[in-house]
């Protein structure tokens, strides 16, 4: 177990997201619940992470999934009740896991009682915790758009005012100007640490010091203030691991939100090489450029060591499942999961693993009226009133859309793959016969048990966390190779991106090195099979 009270523990520690609506039902409603995690901790102590990050579990009429919160002192019904939350945060430490709640603080949902005040008059006192502009009913202020589509401004009769929402409608953006509303903010949070929560995922906390006069959402004058004096009342008065949705951050901004003295987060997640297969707009894709890969994740990897810290990440809720869009989901499933595992966790930072990575879990395709994620469903009215085909825009979707990454959790082959006895809210992916935690949990080669190694490398390895790396054979197109250096230590980390052999002589000063770990059965020194990958040491 980590020792927790040292205030780097984070730098060690490998997390583990949960989408709470799709990980375990435990009454049959369809939905997951925190009985269900409590069910399943055992499953995660034996993957031997250190913390869950637990996607929004409070009150939420559900708009967003729970990135719309309507109160964050309490949990919503449909997940079970604060005791059931106080239940989970102390079983968890019990097993040497801590639970990350994901803190919601650009907007709330409008039926927070704060907003349902704000909208009542002027003169109200909630009135100003939201970000509200003159303007006539129909001329919005400016032409700002929403994330998930449509004007970033809704009117209100009863206050002549518009309010703005950087995503939906029903979720009213904050207004961190105001100081009330920021110390609303760190008391909340405060009770969530007094309860024994270990750390926080902040949603899209760079978005939080909007100038929507400027068309300014992300990286605003006041962010990094804004975000010093949230850490110095609250975070810093314990030992927690933090880290910030940023997708707008480049490495300068990382290096204040990582600050090695503290005073903002532990981490953030920056997405630059999440965009590299992203054309224009999130639904036009591009093919993804290994060089242009390797370039990314190597630049971070430098300019943050001993400056910042990196977290590691390929999947979350909001993303397609890694192994469908860069890996080879059918033919070479087993080998390219382990392959972008080996990949990612042979880096320096702090590794996110989403639920069923471990498993290898895939995307799905439906039929347009069995998605649920609002955007998806936005996204596809818009286009098909711009006039793109079906086709296209579900192209878009399998290739893009989130609920990619949300469907049930694949525990077992019985019916719903043991995600619930009811309906599941959103469909199980078909494949779960052949794809699932029990199956893998029997088979000694599964990728479960490959991230199960890679966890205890980790914790074993000083290497993997303190370790400096330097991009081997940066223009190849097929090749992955990196190596670490800690004191007289080396690393090689060699990975085969792609469906073919690869000629690959391995360095004579490596054919005696000690195999941490690969995924074929032996090694050839002078070829690299379809998605073969290895970490060697010396
Ligand atoms: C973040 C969340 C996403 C949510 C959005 C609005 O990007 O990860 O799921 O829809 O913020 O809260």
């Amino acid at each position: 177990m980590l020792d927790k009270t040292k205030k780097d523990w984070f730098k060690s520690a490998v997390a583990y997201q949960i989408y709470p609506k799709s990980f375990q039902d435990t009454t049959g409603n369809g939905t997951g619940d925190l009985k269900g995690i409590i069910k399943r901790l055992d499953y995660l102590k034996k993957l031997g992470i250190d913390v869950i990050w637990l996607s929004p579990v409070c009150k939420s009429p559900q708009v967003d999934n729970g990135y719309d919160i309507s109160d964050y002192r309490d949990i919503d019904p449909m997940y079970g009740s604060l005791d059931d939350m106080k239940e989970l945060i102390k079983e968890g430490k019990k097993r040497g896991i801590g639970i990350m709640m994901d803190l919601v603080l650009n907007h709330s949902s409008n039926e927070h009682k704060w907003f349902k005040e704000a909208k009542t008059s002027r003169d109200n006192p909630y009135h100003d915790y939201y970000v509200w502009r003159d303007g006539t009913k129909d001329k919005a202020p400016n032409d700002m758009i929403a994330c998930f589509g449509g004007s970033a401004w809704t009117w209100v009769d009863e206050v002549n005012q518009y309010y703005f929402h950087q995503f939906a409608p029903e979720q009213p953006d904050l207004n961190w100007e105001n100081a009330d509303l920021r110390r609303e903010i760190y008391d909340m949070i405060l009770f969530w640490m007094d309860l024994g929560v270990e750390g926080f995922r902040l949603d899209v906390i760079d978005q939080i010091a909007k100038e929507p006069d400027l068309k300014i959402t992300n990286n605003g004058p006041k962010l990094h203030e804004f975000l010093r004096e949230l850490s110095r009342e609250t975070f810093q008065k314990g030992c927690l691991i933090t880290v910030g949705e940023a997708w707008g951050a480049d490495i300068e901004r990382a290096k204040l939100y990582s600050n090695p003295d503290g005073s903002e987060l532990s981490m953030v997640f920056q997405f630059k090489h999440i965009l590299l297969d992203q054309g224009n707009e999130k639904w036009d894709l591009k093919p993804l450029s290994l060089v242009e890969l390797k370039k990314t994740f190597a630049d971070w990897q430098i300019a943050l060591h001993n400056k910042g810290w990196n977290s590691l990440f390929l999947n979350n809720h909001d993303l397609p499942r890694t192994v469908s869009r860069w890996g080879n989901d059918k033919e070479y499933r087993v080998q390219s999961a382990k392959m972008l595992a080996t990949m990612l966790h042979g880096m320096q930072g702090t590794p996110y693993i989403y639920q069923g990575e471990e498993l290898g879990m895939t995307n799905i395709k439906l039929n347009i009226d069995d998605y649920k994620d609002l955007e998806t469903l936005n996204m596809y009215k818009e286009r098909k009133e711009k006039g793109y085909t079906h086709e296209d825009i579900m192209n878009s979707i399998y290739a893009r859309g989130r609920d990619n990454a949300r469907t049930p959790m694949q525990w077992d082959n019985s019916e719903n793959a043991g995600f619930t006895t009811g309906t599941p809210w959103l469909s199980v992916n078909p494949n779960y016969k052949d794809i699932n935690a029990e199956m893998a949990l029997n088979d000694e080669n599964s990728i479960f048990y490959y991230y199960q190694k890679l966890i205890s490398l980790r914790k074993e390895y000083k290497i993997f966390v303190d370790g400096d790396f330097t991009l081997l054979e940066p223009e190849h197109g097929k090749l992955f190779i990196y190596s670490r250096k800690l004191d007289n230590n080396e690393m090689l980390v060699i990975c085969n991106f792609g469906d073919d052999k690869t000629e690959y002589k391995l360095p004579n000063e490596w054919k005696n090195a000690n195999v941490l770990i690969q995924n074929y059965n032996d090694i050839k020194t002078d070829v690299l099979r379809p998605w073969e990958s290895m970490i060697l040491y010396k």
